[in-house]
This record gives structure tokens, C-alpha cells and sequence, in this order.
């Protein structure tokens, strides 16, 4: 289908809106009526079409948009995108997979032409048309990664593997659920992870690990991660708290359902093939709990997991306060029905 991109913003005024077609194609994580931590890792290898598994790289009705406030957050703060020294080859492995992968699942919208190292890319919705030399940084406005990614939704960590572990030392973070990059460049998996409860004891990141060490080229993975957040926000950094963690306490019983935003990160995991390094694109989906509620057992399912989830997650994942109000919102669509496991 063609996609019509929508003309919004993730901040000040947040005219974003999810169509119906967003809404029937988001990414719902929970497949019973509880949650906890566990390695929910699967292959990616497509979707029923029209899912946002379907492509490598989804693109939506946001695509513009988030484009536009991913640019307005490296010129607040170009530290949002940092690559070091020795991973600029493995920029170019992502700028490849990237290009390639949106030009073959949407030929409509971006084109690859290579000549040997001279390469053309063509991106149709946001106006670019580029000739470059492939492995020639003085050839692109910016570092392979930079360049790419400004024209790529999701966040990107881009990690080296050495001593059996994965170190995190490029990335492009203007979306993330409250961590920093400038914070974790450097660190490596046990590292950047110390803050989150329970899944440490639970032995999640040692598992988690060892599968991600031997994801092979053209076998990538994915997994689902989920959090709460108020108002249709992309950039919810630590370095920007100051601005929305005072957004958290504007909550009331009668904006609660559209404020309240349940945010989706579909994570993938792809091999890159010169360097070795893996890519981690973290994809964000917002969705308002009142556009959420018109899929009856998403509203009823989603009472339930924020009902029971342990004090530890909730306080981890920024809502224990408003919990409370989010669920005598929720418990209006929860008929008591029993659910079976299942989206
Ligand atoms: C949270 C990065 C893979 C499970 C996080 C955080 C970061 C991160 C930066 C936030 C930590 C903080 O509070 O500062 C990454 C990167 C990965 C990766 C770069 C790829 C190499 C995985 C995998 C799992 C996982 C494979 C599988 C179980 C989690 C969990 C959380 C978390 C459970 C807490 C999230 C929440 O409750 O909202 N990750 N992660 N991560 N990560 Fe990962």
C-alpha cells in the first residue's frame, strides 16, 4: 500500500495521532495476562503482510516526522549520535543492510543504484538524492551511521563483539526509553544493563547474551520490550528529564486515556558482515490508551499486566505514582473475561 505520512510532532503541541491502520498494525507485546522478564527472542524472518515485522525495516505514516525530531535533537545536542574511532567500518555495514533492505521492500519510495563503489540513493519522502563513493566518509555529508540513520526510524546501538562480550561503542539515540548513549559508549552488555531489576538474578542477560554472540549474517532476531509514557514523546532521555518528568505529574483522571501512551520497542539484532559488529535498531510505537481500548482484549489484557506487574518493574519502568490512576482507566474495559494466551 502507499503510505500517506501524517505531519506531527512529538513535543510542545503533540499533534501526533495513530490512524486506524497504526492502531490495528501495533505491535501488541503481551501474549498472556501476566509480564515478566524472560529471553523472548525469536528469528526475524518477515511477518503477515502489513505487520510491522513484515519488512527489516519498517516504515509508517510517522516516517517524516520522527525524522524531523530526530534532526531538531542532534542540533540540541549532537552528542545523541557518537560512533568511535574503530567502528566507522561497521557504519558503512549498516548504511549497506539499511540501503538495501528498504530499496528492495520499498522500491517505491527509496532506490539504490551501484556502479562498483560510486552508489546513488534515492529517498522519495524526504527529498534526497545522493551519488557517494561507498567506504569514502569525505564522500557523505556525514559518517556512514550519522547519515544513514538520520534517515532511519528507531534508535541504533551498534556494538563490537571482543572477549565474548558486546561492547557498545556507536549508536544513534534520540528515542530511547530513558537511558543515555553519551552515558553507555563504551560499556559492555552486563554493564549498560545494571540498572534493570530481577532479570540479573533471573539469569536473562547471561542467556540473552550467549544467543546474541552467534547471530549469524541473514539470521537476525528480534524481541519486544515495552514501557508507560505521558504524552506522544520520542525523546525521553535522561538528559531531556527535566523537561518531560514533570509531564508525568499532569496526569488526570480525565486526560489519562489520551495522555497515556503505551510505548513498543521492537528490537531486531542483524549480523554485520565486514566487521563483525551487531546492530541493535530499537523501533519505537506510542499508542494512547483510548485509540488502545478499541481492541477489546488489548484493553483487557493490558488491565491485568499492569495490575500485577511486580513494584520492581513498575517503579523501574517510571509509573508506579500514576498506576493507580491508569488502572481504575483500564479496569472500564476489563469485562472480567477469561483470555486465552495469545495477541
Ligand atoms: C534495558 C540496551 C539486548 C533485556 C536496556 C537498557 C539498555 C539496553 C540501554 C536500559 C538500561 C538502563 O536502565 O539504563 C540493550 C542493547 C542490546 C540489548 C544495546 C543489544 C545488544 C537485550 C536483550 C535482552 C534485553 C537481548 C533480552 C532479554 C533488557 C531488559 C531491559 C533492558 C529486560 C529492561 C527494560 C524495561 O523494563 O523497560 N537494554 N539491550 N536487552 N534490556 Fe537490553
Amino acid at each position: 500500500m502507499t503510505i500517506q505520512f501524517n505531519d506531527e510532532t512529538f513535543r510542545d503541541d503533540y499533534t501526533f495521532r495513530n490512524s486506524e491502520w497504526a492502531i490495528r498494525r501495533f505491535p501488541f507485546p503481551f501474549h498472556e495476562d501476566s509480564y515478566m522478564y524472560s529471553v523472548n527472542m525469536e528469528r526475524h524472518r518477515g511477518g503477515p503482510e502489513g505487520s510491522v515485522y513484515e519488512k527489516r525495516f519498517d516504515v509508517d505514516e510517522h516516517y517524516i516526522s520522527e525524522m524531523r525530531d530526530r534532526a531538531q535533537v542532534l542540533a540540541d545536542d549532537p552528542l545523541r549520535c557518537q560512533s568511535l574511532p574503530h567502528m566507522t567500518l561497521a557504519g558503512w555495514d549498516l548504511l549497506e543492510l539499511i540501503m538495501v533492505s528498504k530499496s528492495e521492500d520499498y522500491p517505491d519510495l527509496f532506490e539504490l543504484h551501484r556502479d562498483g563503489a560510486t552508489w546513488r540513493w534515492v529517498n522519495k519522502p524526504l527529498g534526497i538524492d545522493d551519488t557517494f563513493t561507498f567506504m569514502d566518509e569525505s564522500s557523505l555529508p556525514y559518517g556512514p551511521m550519522e547519515y544513514i540513520t538520520r534517515q532511519t526510524q528507531g534508535d541504533f546501538a551498534v556494538l563490537d563483539q571482543r572477549e565474548n562480550n558486546l561492547w557498545m561503542d556507536a549508536g544513534m539515540v534520540t528515542t530511547q526509553a530513558d537511558w543515555s548513549l553519551d552515558f553507555d559508549i563504551g560499556m559492555n552488555f552486563f554493564e549498560w544493563h545494571a540498572p534493570v531489576p530481577m532479570a540479573h538474578e533471573m539469569g536473562v542477560f547471561k542467556r540473552a547474551l550467549k544467543f546474541l554472540l552467534n547471530v549469524q549474517q541473514g539470521s537476525p532476531a528480534r524481541r519486544l520490550n515495552w514501557t508507560m509514557t505521558v504524552n506522544p514523546l520520542l525523546d525521553t532521555s535522561p538528559e531531556n528529564y527535566h523537561k518531560w518528568g514533570i509531564q508525568k505529574t499532569m496526569l488526570t483522571p480525565e486526560n489519562v486515556g489520551r495522555k497515556q501512551h503505551l510505548r513498543v520497542e521492537l528490537q531486531t539484532f542483524f549480523r554485520l558482515p565486514r566487521s563483525n559488529a551487531l546492530v541493535f535498531p530499537i523501533r519505537c510505537y506510542l499508542i494512547a490508551l483510548e485509540d488502545l481500548v478499541t481492541v477489546p482484549k488489548w484493553g483487557r489484557r493490558l488491565h491485568r499486566v499492569i495490575r500485577d506487574l511486580p513494584e520492581e518493574l513498575a517503579t523501574y519502568k517510571g509509573f508506579i505514582d500514576n498506576r493507580p490512576m491508569i488502572l481504575d482507566y483500564l479496569s472500564q474495559y476489563d469485562d472480567g473475561q477469561t483470555t486465552s494466551p495469545g495477541i
